[in-house]
């Protein structure tokens, strides 16, 4: 059977976890989030009092951390942090320390050997402009503010956060103005990836469109 790899890309809540975890399923592939592996340098950096402005300290620091992906389920240094790396402050200082060139280049690299055997469905920003320029399918998903802010919002309120829908918006809006803005590897279409626009479709449809471009 051909093994191959699928990148999937796009601003934050437009949906790329959800359908990459449905298409893994589906197709008998493993997912890979690779905004989780930012995530967890973010949090052990905020744990150790290391400013997210430090590239050369924040390099030094994932070169000393081991981040473990299993299925749903997410370790840093063997510790489960799953939840705790959703938590707000742990998003924005993702988005922070995720503008470093040298900080990416590792975390690219570790990606890079991960997806090498092939069989992967990688989410992320830079998947199919810099991870996985060879991916066998790239998909940009993208969805309204609206859409995606919804989505967030519902989350949070299962989590029981007291966050409003106006600080939802402000913190999704504020991410994705860095990710998109950074010099190194912004988040942006690749040439060949296929753009869709989640906002009306449900998880079944946006994963039958994906799955009729294999
Ligand atoms: O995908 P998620 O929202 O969990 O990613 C958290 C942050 O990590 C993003 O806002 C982005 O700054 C960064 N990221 C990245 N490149 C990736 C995945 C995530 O820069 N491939």
């Amino acid at each position: 059977m051909e093994r191959y790899n699928i990148a999937i890309d796009g601003p934050s809540a437009a949906g790329k976890s959800t359908i990459s975890k449905q298409l893994a399923k589906n197709l008998g592939m493993t997912h890979l989030d690779t905004g989780a592996m930012y995530r967890c340098l973010a949090l052990k950096a905020i744990r150790q009092g290391i400013s997210q402005q430090n590239e050369k300290d924040l390099v030094k620091c994932l070169n000393e951390t081991e981040i473990r992906l299993e299925s749903d389920r997410v370790f840093l240094d063997g510790e489960e942090v799953t939840k705790i790396i959703r938590e707000p402050e742990v998003s924005i200082g993702a988005s922070n320390i995720s503008k470093w060139a040298k900080v990416r280049q590792e975390m690219v690299a570790r990606q890079q050997f991960l997806a090498k055997e092939k069989g992967f469905i990688m989410d992320g920003r830079d998947i199919g402009t810099v991870v996985l320029p060879d991916a066998k399918l790239k998909i940009f998903l993208v969805a309204s503010v609206k859409a995606r802010a919804k989505r967030r919002f519902l989350e949070e309120q299962q989590k029981n956060s007291s966050i409003t829908l106006e600080e939802v918006v402000k913190a999704m809006e504020e991410r994705d103005r860095q990710d998109e803005t950074r010099s190194a590897s912004p988040l942006k279409q690749a040439r060949d990836a296929v753009r869709i626009d989640c906002s009306d479709m449900t998880i079944e449809e946006v994963v039958e469109k994906v799955c009729s471009y294999l």
